[in-house]
C-alpha cells in the first residue's frame, strides 16, 4: 500500500512538471504503456497476501482511474494553450485597409476626345479617319491654296524626304477624302474628322508641334451659316454648360467663304477680362467657315447645287480652358502626376 501511495505522488508529480504535448506523451507511455508503472502496479496484486488483495486491488483501480483522469484534463489544457498561442501568433487584422490595386486611367486628351464625339454623335455626325500623312495637293492644293499661295505660311509644314509627301498641318484635307469617298460619292454628309495634326512650330506654353484637331464636315442641298451656327452654340453649351455665351467673328481660311472664327466668354471671369483670357473676356474655340465653292467642286460636288459648313477645333486647347491647365507641353510629357488629376 506504501507503494502504491508512493506511485500516486511520484507520477502525479511528473506529470506536473510536464511543460508540453510531448512531454504529456512520454509521461503517457512511462505511466500507461503496455509495460508502464501502473500496469506494474496492478500486476503487483500477485505478490500481495491474501487478505489484503481487495483493498489492494481497490487502491491501484482508484489510482489508475484517478491519475488517468488528471492526465486527460492536462492534455486538454495543454492543447488549449497551443491552439490559443497559434491564434494570437497568427493573428488576421480584417479591418486593415486593403492593399490598393492600381488602375489606369484614359489620358485626358482621350476624355475630351470622347466627350466631343459624343455630343457630335447626338448631333447626328460620324466619324471619319482620314490619314496622317498627306499630299501636298490634299493638304493645300484642293483646299484652295495653289502652290506659292500667301496662305500657306499659316501652317509651317513638315516636309519628308519624299517630294510633295508631308504631315498633314490640319485635318481639313479630310474634307476632300470624305467628298471624295464612294460611299458618299455626292450624297448629304455630315462627319467629323479627330486626329492628330503637325506643326514645325515653335513650341511654347499654347503651342504644340503635334496636337490633336476635330474637323466637322456637313453639305447638303440646304446647309446655311445657321446650321453652322446653331451646331456650334449646342457644342458649346454642351462641352462648356448652358450659360455660355459664343461670339462669332469674321476671319479668313482659303476653304471656307465666308470664314468665321468662334469664341467663347471666358470660363474663369465670365468676361471681365483676366489673364487666361488676356484681359479680352473671349478664349477662341474653333476656326469655321462655309464650305468654298472650288473645294466643294474639288470634292466632286457641285456648288451650284450644294453648300456645306466646316470647322475646325483644337480639343487640348479646350482642354486646357476647361481645366485651367496653363502648360499645352503637360498633355505629352507623361509625368504620372498632371496625369492622374483627370
Ligand atoms: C485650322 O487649322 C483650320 N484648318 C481650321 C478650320 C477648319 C477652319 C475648317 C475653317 C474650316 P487653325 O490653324 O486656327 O485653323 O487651327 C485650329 C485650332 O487648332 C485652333 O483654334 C487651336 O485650337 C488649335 N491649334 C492651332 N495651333 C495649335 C498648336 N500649335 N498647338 C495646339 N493647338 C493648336
Amino acid at each position: 500500500m506504501a507503494d502504491l501511495a508512493n506511485l500516486e505522488t511520484t507520477a502525479l508529480a511528473a506529470l506536473r512538471a510536464c511543460t508540453d504535448e510531448e512531454s504529456l506523451r512520454a509521461w503517457k507511455t512511462r505511466y500507461f504503456g503496455d509495460k508502464g508503472e501502473v500496469q506494474q502496479a496492478l500486476k503487483g496484486i500477485g505478490g500481495v497476501p491474501k487478505e489484503q488483495r481487495p483493498a489492494y486491488g481497490k487502491e491501484a483501480n482508484r489510482i489508475k482511474e484517478s491519475l488517468w483522469a488528471e492526465y486527460e484534463q492536462a492534455l486538454a489544457r495543454e492543447q488549449e494553450r497551443t491552439l490559443e498561442a497559434s491564434l494570437t501568433s497568427d493573428a488576421l487584422d480584417v479591418t486593415l485597409p486593403g492593399r490598393m490595386v492600381p488602375r489606369g486611367r484614359l489620358h485626358v486628351a482621350t476624355k475630351v476626345l470622347r466627350e466631343i464625339y459624343a455630343i457630335f454623335a447626338d448631333l447626328g455626325f460620324q466619324i471619319y479617319r482620314s490619314r496622317e500623312v498627306e499630299d501636298d495637293l490634299t493638304n493645300f492644293e484642293l483646299l484652295n491654296m495653289p502652290l506659292h499661295h500667301p496662305a500657306r505660311d499659316m501652317w509651317d509644314t513638315f516636309h519628308t524626304t519624299t517630294d510633295g509627301v508631308i504631315l498633314r498641318t490640319h485635318t481639313s484635307p479630310g474634307q476632300i477624302h470624305v467628298m471624295r469617298d464612294p460611299r458618299y460619292a455626292g450624297r448629304p454628309i455630315r462627319v467629323i474628322l479627330p486626329g492628330m495634326v503637325y506643326r514645325y512650330e515653335q513650341v511654347t506654353t499654347r503651342s504644340e508641334m503635334m496636337f490633336h484637331q476635330v474637323e466637322g464636315l456637313a453639305v447638303g442641298e440646304t446647309i446655311t451659316m445657321a446650321d453652322l451656327k446653331g451646331t456650334i452654340i449646342a457644342f458649346a453649351r454642351r462641352l462648356f454648360g448652358d450659360d455660355r455665351t459664343v461670339r462669332i467673328r469674321s476671319s479668313y481660311f482659303p476653304f471656307t467663304e465666308p470664314s468665321i472664327e468662334v469664341d467663347m466668354d471666358c470660363i474663369v471671369c465670365g468676361g471681365e477680362g483676366c489673364g487666361l483670357c488676356k484681359k479680352t473676356g473671349w478664349l477662341e474655340i474653333m476656326g469655321a467657315g462655309m464650305v468654298h465653292p472650288v473645294v466643294l467642286r474639288n470634292g466632286g460636288y457641285d456648288p451650284a447645287k450644294f453648300s456645306g459648313f466646316a470647322f475646325g477645333m483644337g480639343p487640348q486647347r479646350i482642354t486646357m480652358l476647361r481645366y485651367a491647365i496653363d502648360d499645352i507641353r503637360q498633355f505629352w510629357a507623361n509625368d504620372l502626376r498632371f496625369l492622374r488629376q483627370f
